[in-house]
């Protein structure tokens, strides 16, 4: 895609956030949930589910699987399971658009099926690290072929008979543990991953609430393959990771008061809250209470003088997609911010550090990239032209900017916010940020 196709957000400067909003279904949870209903046996229903690009692929590539599934109507979806071993051969490749999500659970849940299946995706996660799944994968005796590379496309061979693993994983990586759990439910004997630090649990909780036992054991999950999932309802809490958006607005933009409704508090996800709170941020979180398997609140974020900090290492994977709008309020906050121990943010949608501080750079903050993380400098951001790389987060984020900016911010390749968060701009205006659409 070349550099000026797609979206465009134009932001005013100034504003203020205020208000009640609730914005759109949890992604992680989104995904997981289309993938186990098909698995399961009877009818699931889902409400909450996120309408967006990413959890659509998921959805359509079960349908393209032979799974009866009705809506999404109004985040309602019924989804009517096929069993462990009923899912059917796609007559096409699955195309899995943007969604790294989508590709890497369903290489693991389709290691072990009958039949053959081509996993394909669009130019971004076409350049994605695919090894960290098939290879572990590989040693459960999947036959799984990438480019030399290790990119998609993956070409997964019907037929393998898969064995558990005990997978000590070399990346904090929920992506990569809940491919080998999902191989590991059609694999002989016990499937175990070590993660070298907590990442989201969605894909256990959800296992759980589905009727597999997933054992924990301090860092170490494990599940016996073989047993059968039973239809259950899910209701999808609003994405902590689209709320970050608004925290992070609300937080900077002087006289915010904003409530964001039924946030999903999972603690593998709050990360942007123990971080933002560090940083001097005025969040409160109200009404705490479990739907679905799954701890949701709803938060009310004042605007509060922010100061710069050195986020703590531990935190990292439990805000790993909180960074862009993160490095936002750094560039707004009082001193220096250090983010160390974030190399993964390089092989997201984009190398979200270089891209992040390219943007900055360019509205005149002083931030600077690390192999592992940025060092950003608090101080005035300026206006101009920045590229988001098609990535839905970074488009979002330097949105936010806005609202402390000087100057207009025209941000380039807004398409792919729909992969995530669908109405975005028009739930940010009527919040009270000053944002049009181009195409
Ligand atoms: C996700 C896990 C994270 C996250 C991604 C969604 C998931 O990736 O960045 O947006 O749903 O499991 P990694 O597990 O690769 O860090």
């Amino acid at each position: 895609m070349s550099k000026m196709s797609g979206l465009k957000f134009k932001v005013q400067p100034g504003g203020k956030l205020q208000g009640t909003i609730r914005v759109p279904g949890d992604k992680s949870i989104s995904h997981r949930s289309i993938m186990l209903g098909a698995l399961a046996e009877g009818v699931t229903e889902i409400s909450g589910f996120l309408q967006g690009e990413d959890s659509l692929a998921t959805l359509n590539a079960f349908r393209q699987m032979g799974v009866e599934i009705e809506g999404p109507t109004d985040g309602g979806v019924t989804i009517h399971g096929v069993g462990m071993d009923g899912l059917t051969e796609p007559d096409a490749p699955l195309d899995l658009g943007n969604s790294g999500t989508s590709m890497r659970l369903l290489s693991g849940l389709l290691a072990g099926q009958k039949f053959n299946v081509t996993l394909t995706g669009d130019e971004s996660l076409s350049g994605r690290p695919m090894g960290r799944v098939t290879n572990p994968l590989g040693e459960m005796g999947a036959e799984i072929k990438s480019d030399p590379d290790g990119t998609s496309p993956l070409r997964i061979s019907g037929g393998a008979k898969l064995t558990g693993i005990d997978y000590e994983m070399p990346m904090a990586s929920a992506q990569v543990k809940s491919s080998v759990l999902l191989a590991g439910l059609y694999a002989n004997g016990d499937t175990c991953v070590t993660e070298p630090a907590p990442t989201r649990d969605h894909t256990e909780r959800m296992l759980n609430g589905f009727g597999v036992e997933v054992r924990r054991d301090g860092s170490r999950v494990c599940l016996t393959g073989g047993g059968s999932l039973k239809a259950t309802r899910v209701d999808v809490p609003a994405d902590i990771s689209s709320a970050a958006f608004f925290l992070v607005g609300a937080s900077i933009s002087e006289g915010s008061d904003l409530t964001l409704q039924h946030v999903g508090m999972n603690p593998t996800r709050i990360g942007i809250i123990n971080i933002l709170r560090e940083m001097g941020a005025d969040i409160e979180v109200l009404n705490e209470r479990v739907s679905g398997g799954e701890p949701v609140a709803d938060l009310r974020v004042k605007s509060a003088p922010l100061h710069g900090i050195e986020i703590p290492v531990d935190q990292v994977p439990l805000a790993i997609d909180e960074f862009p709008v993160l490095f936002i309020a750094a560039a707004c906050a009082d001193g220096e911010t250090t983010l160390t121990g974030a190399e993964e943010l390089r092989v997201k949608e984009s190398d979200r550090i270089q891209v992040m501080a390219d943007g900055l750079t360019t509205l005149g903050v002083d931030a600077k990239p690390t192999p592992d993380g940025i060092v950003i400098q608090g101080g005035v951001i300026g206006g101009g032209a920045v590229y988001s790389h098609h990535d839905h987060r970074i488009s979002m984020s330097f949105a936010m900017a806005g609202l402390r900016a000087t100057a207009l911010i025209e941000i380039e390749g807004c398409d792919n916010v729909n992969t995530s968060f669908p109405g975005f701009a028009s739930l940010a205006a009527r919040a009270g940020l000053n944002i049009g659409e181009e195409s």
